[in-house]
């Protein structure tokens, strides 16, 4: 097996900074994690580099809403992240942010490089702003009714109803999501660049035949309908990099999160002596993939190399994209529990179990991968203990018993053993495609047949009959060395187990081609339990877990963010608010939020649209008392004229809460 030493790079997605990591962020760690791992394996020259992608709206207004400086919560974020991905056995080089001086050097220099080819162009555009938090709203920050499918609370840019895509101005009753205020248009002006001056090189770029089919189809798509440019500047305020030689325009977060992987690099370079140009000119023979989200295959498959190319910089040579963590079959979900931190798993879960059942679910392509709970616990204790481990397991205790943890010095049957190494070049080129479930498929099939010899010459039987010593020693000689040709192939995989293995081996597993030959006359080390059963009980506690990590996380942020202006007790006052009895109640069929109230306010009746219908039977509101708010202007809306409002608590959806004043309130009553 002489292979050419191949240098690569790999990255990984930058996680936000504004968040916690998930399962779905691990999913693609642990598949980019696991392909870096093998490339070491190979005897190549492999890098893992990324950072934390720490600018943008979100992150500000996250800093805002804890009352600390961005600093501080991206020093935060970084750390946390840091701590779970090394718990998760990640094996990165280097973790950086994107906001530090390096990535800003680079950012300014991609940018230099893309004026001085007239790539970037300047112009005035219309945008929302909010006037009362004095910002422009990203799409993410301004709802409203879908213009489509009149879904109320859609987002600017798209609807998670009927799936449309808009902008933001197709809104009926745009809404800034920061102040809930109605945003007005204003004007500023914009850096482009020009896109679609690079379609003929990104074109080129696209049929090198490294891109997944489902990735070149979406980028096809993209050609066909036309390149757009790309606005890469955003109003002050915001958190970023500021854009040379203005002072109120900030580099789009997607400019300098990509870049972060170059960043990254560098720092790494400066760190262990790599020759950074070499890597990063256009006709360098280093390889760059960049694994991502299906998500994100736009910035990454577009804008990226259009910067990297118009700078004179290379290109990737791929990117990977995977599908999205389901979890039981359905979208993570944070009141099932299904939505689970890293740090939740991790406190009660071996990160292997994890890395494993990944690994065997993971292909090529962009096809959604589940987490079935079950199937996890059934494949992580059938195969990875039930087959692997049990190999060494069944046999260790026989060669310390009677041979005094020595091998024998050669394999009652090398053909074996060959099959097993035989098995290398197509196990390799499936951990080179991400075909990790087909990889898993074989090593499998070893595995059974590493059982079967093993059942086959009853080790235990023969030890206790006279002058058998040889032989068993002979049978568990072979054992042990099959055991070891599979850890060998699952080392990527699952780091941990193939490190106390190599300890009970007294071998290092790193290295592929050390398989070349068995281990035969060395002493082996005390066996110790490699890997434990999956307890079921322990995958409830996840769970259990999740649902309370909703509770703590929603509780403190929901006022911070959305507090409103100080008011004047006068202010309050001029409020009306009366006690009224709901007498009748009944659904909007129209409008997917909205119920019909009859109030009665002792003497008077009102006519209320409230939108609960989220959370409420109509039937169960009938004859409840609420607070109402009495003195609202009437309100036209499409079903009626609403004369009113209902005081209910919560974030929305199912959890809305109508209030209701104690016992003994009667209708009419103003409430103060
Ligand atoms: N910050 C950007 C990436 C910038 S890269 C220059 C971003 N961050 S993210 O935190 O939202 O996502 C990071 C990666 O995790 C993305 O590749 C995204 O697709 C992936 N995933 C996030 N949720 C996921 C699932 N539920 N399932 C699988 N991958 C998911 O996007
Ligand atoms: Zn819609």
């Amino acid at each position: 097996m002489s292979k050419q030493k191949r240098r690569i790079l790999v990255t990984s997605a930058l996680p936000y900074a504004n968040g916690a990591i998930h399962l779905g962020h691990m999913l693609e760690y642990i598949q980019t994690d696991i392909w870096a791992r093998f490339q070491r394996a190979q005897g190549h020259e492999c890098y893992f580099a990324w950072a934390d992608d720490a600018h943008g709206t979100p992150v500000m207004l996250r800093a805002q809403a804890e009352g600390i400086t961005p600093d501080e919560l991206i020093n935060r974020m970084n750390e946390e992240h840091q701590r779970d991905f090394r718990d998760f056995g990640l094996s990165y080089d280097n973790y950086a942010t994107t906001h530090d001086d390096v990535n800003r050097a680079c950012v300014e220099l991609i940018y230099e490089r893309l004026e001085e080819g007239d790539h970037i162009e300047r112009r005035s555009i219309s945008q929302f702003y909010d006037e009362q938090k004095g910002m422009f709203l990203p799409d993410r920050f301004i709802k409203g009714t879908c213009p489509k499918c009149k879904t109320p609370d859609q987002y600017g840019d798209s609807c998670e109803s009927c799936g449309s895509h808009y902008s933001p101005t197709d809104l009926i009753e745009p809404r800034s999501a920061v102040s809930g205020t109605a945003p007005v248009m204003r004007e500023s002006e914009h850096f482009f660049v020009l896109l679609s001056e690079f379609q003929i090189r990104l074109q080129n770029w696209m049929t090198s035949g490294l891109l997944q089919p489902e990735v070149v189809n979406k980028m096809q798509e993209w050609f066909d309908d036309g390149l757009r440019d790309w606005d890469i500047s955003r109003d002050e305020p915001y958190f970023g990099f500021k854009i040379p030689g203005t002072d109120d325009k900030y580099f789009y977060v997607w400019v300098d999160a990509p870049i972060g992987y170059m960043a990254s690099f560098k720092e790494l370079s400066a760190r262990i002596g790599l020759d950074f140009d070499d890597w990063w000119n256009p006709d360098t023979d280093t390889e760059m993939y960049n694994f991502v989200g299906k998500d994100i295959i736009y910035f990454h498959t577009l804008f990226w190399p259009a910067m990297l190319m118009g700078a004179g910089f290379r290109p990737p040579t791929a990117v990977f994209a995977h599908g999205f963590l389901t979890v039981d079959g359905a979208k993570m979900s944070k009141s099932r529990g299904t939505f689970i931190e890293a740090r939740t798993y991790l406190n009660h879960l071996n990160p292997d179990y994890l890395r494993y059942y990944f690994c065997a679910r993971l292909g090529s392509g962009l096809g959604d991968i589940d987490l079935n709970l079950e199937d996890f616990v059934f494949r992580v204790n059938s195969d990875m203990v039930g087959k692997v481990v049990n190999i060494a397991s069944r046999c260790a205790g026989f060669i310390h018993g009677g041979s005094d943890g020595r091998l024998a010095s050669e394999l009652p049957e090398p053909e074996l053993y060959q099959r097993f190494v035989d098995e290398r070049e197509l196990i390799a080129e499936d951990f080179e495609q991400r075909n990790y479930q087909s990889a898993i498929r074989r090593i499998m099939a070893l595995a059974d047949e590493g059982n079967r010899y093993i059942d086959e010459h009853k080790p235990w039987q023969l030890n206790k009959q006279e002058g058998q010593e040889d032989k068993v020693q002979a049978i568990c000689t072979q054992g042990i060395n099959l055991f070891r040709v599979l850890m060998t192939y699952l080392a990527p995989v699952v780091p941990f187990t193939a490190e106390t293995a190599a300890n009970f081996l007294g071998q290092s597993l790193d290295q592929w081609s050390d398989l070349d030959r068995p281990m035969l006359d060395v002493t082996i080390n005390k066996f110790l339990p490699l890997m434990t059963r999956v307890d079921p009980v322990k995958i409830e506690a996840v769970i259990a877990d999740s649902k309370e990590n909703l509770q703590a996380a929603e509780s403190p942020e929901a006022p911070a963010l959305d507090l409103a202006d100080e008011i004047t007790i006068e202010d309050f006052l001029k409020v009306d608010l009366r006690v009224a009895k709901i007498i009748d109640a009944k659904a909007v069929p129209e409008a997917n939020k909205l119920l019909q109230l009859t109030l009665d306010l002792g003497g008077e009746t009102r006519n209320v649209f409230a939108g609960i219908k989220s959370a409420y039977e109509p039937a169960d509101l009938v004859g409840r008392h609420t607070v109402m708010v009495a003195n609202l202007k009437p309100r036209k809306m499409r079903f009626g004229v609403s004369e009113g409002m209902v005081l209910a608590a919560g974030p929305g959806g199912s959890d809305l809460f109508v209030l209701s004043p104690d016992e003994g309130a009667v209708p009419g009553m103003r409430v103060t």
